[in-house]
């Protein structure tokens, strides 16, 4: 096998050893496939290529110092992704099937589990789509089911280190009542125009507002937003934004270790009484934010002195990711060992 670099893993694809596949026909789902192509067939009118009936999770498997491999919440993956299959009428995959495919995917592939020291970690990508054809606007009848894995060091360059976000008020993410909710590929590529020129710009990410009023923060890209305040966790209510499963665990660490936590619209204007702020989700864990740009009116709102995340963010930082790689006790019964 080819050595990895386990402590400069970009956020990327490695080719591992194995996937795992399902097909649902006829009503129902089939067996477990296990696969060691990179590549599938798809009918050239299957629904998931030209109406975007594809939905898609993101969780990490974690190898502790202890030599054990730790998923994270991984129900509340399995449950999210039935909510986006009924979002886009899609065959939703139960959470035993998902469950299964996770575990087994994992096994299959454990040598490409990164060490607890690089920081790095096993991404899992289960993915959902239609895949038989239609060419009227419909549901398919048919679906895929598919789980990946790769090994992945921080999606934000430098992990802890604070990025820089650009306010964006020219492209909207997801619109009130529209597909923000569900993790669906069609609202990845609604932020593209945004991402890229948040990146060409220098900044890491861009921070989607609410598309009906432009008033209130949504999200940062692939994350979600909060702000620390007062010894008071706030991230956003909205109603196009990615329910977080980090987000809603950080929420609860922040309670158990004496802060309080709001969820509720944050205007835009609140950004400059923030002392802290950070964008979280699997993918970015928690990264900091140092500055984040508002175009319309020049403004800078700057969190991070010297360069250093605040101390509230590095507090919560450290115990999530503790529980996640079991260095600490797992006391809020989020971990799953696989055996
Ligand atoms: N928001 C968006 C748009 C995402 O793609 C993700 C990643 O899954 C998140 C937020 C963070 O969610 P989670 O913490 O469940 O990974
Ligand atoms: C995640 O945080 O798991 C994501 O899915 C983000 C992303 C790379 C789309």
């Amino acid at each position: 096998m080819e050595k990895f670099d386990w402590y400069n893993l970009p956020f990327g694809y490695i080719k591992t050893d194995y996937n795992i596949r399902c097909l649902y026909k006829n009503g129902r789902w089939g067996n477990l496939e296990t696969s060691s192509s990179e590549f599938i067939d798809i009918h050239i009118a299957a629904t998931g290529l030209h109406y975007g009936q594809e939905a898609f999770e993101g969780l990490k498997a974690y190898m502790g110092r202890d030599g054990k491999i730790r998923l994270f919440r991984w129900e509340e993956n399995a449950k999210r992704m039935i909510r986006s299959a009924e979002g886009i009428k899609m065959a939703p995959v139960p959470i035993d099937l998902f469950g299964e495919a996770l575990f087994r995917v994992i096994r299959l592939n454990k040598k490409f589990i990164p060490p607890r020291d690089s920081g790095a970690a096993l991404y899992i990508r289960p993915l959902l789509y239609g895949s038989s054809a239609e060419v009227g606007v419909k549901p398919a009848a048919e679906y895929t089911f598919l789980v990946f894995v790769t090994p992945v060091g921080p999606y934000f360059k430098g992990g802890v280190k604070p990025v820089n976000m650009l306010i964006c008020r020219d492209v909207d993410r997801a619109a009130p009542q529209g597909t923000g909710t569900f993790k669906i590929g069609g609202n990845y590529a609604a932020s593209l125009r945004a991402l890229v020129a948040a990146k060409n710009g220098g900044y890491a990410s861009s921070i989607f507002l609410d598309a009906k009023e432009k008033k209130y923060i949504d999200e940062c890209g692939p994350a979600n937003f909060f702000g620390i305040k007062e010894n008071s966790y706030i991230t956003p209510k909205s109603e196009s934004i990615l329910k977080s499963i980090t987000n809603m665990s950080l929420m609860e660490i922040a309670r158990s270790v004496g802060m309080k936590t709001e969820r509720r619209q944050v205007p835009v204007e609140e950004l400059s009484t923030f002392e802290e702020a950070g964008a979280c989700g699997t993918a970015a864990v928690i990264s900091p934010i140092g500055k984040i740009f508002d175009p319309e009116n020049n403004k800078i709102y700057e969190y991070c002195r010297d360069d250093k995340p605040g101390t509230l963010t590095m507090k919560l930082y450290n115990k999530l990711v503790a529980i996640q790689y079991g260095d600490e006790p797992d006391e809020f019964g989020w971990i799953t060992i696989v055996e």
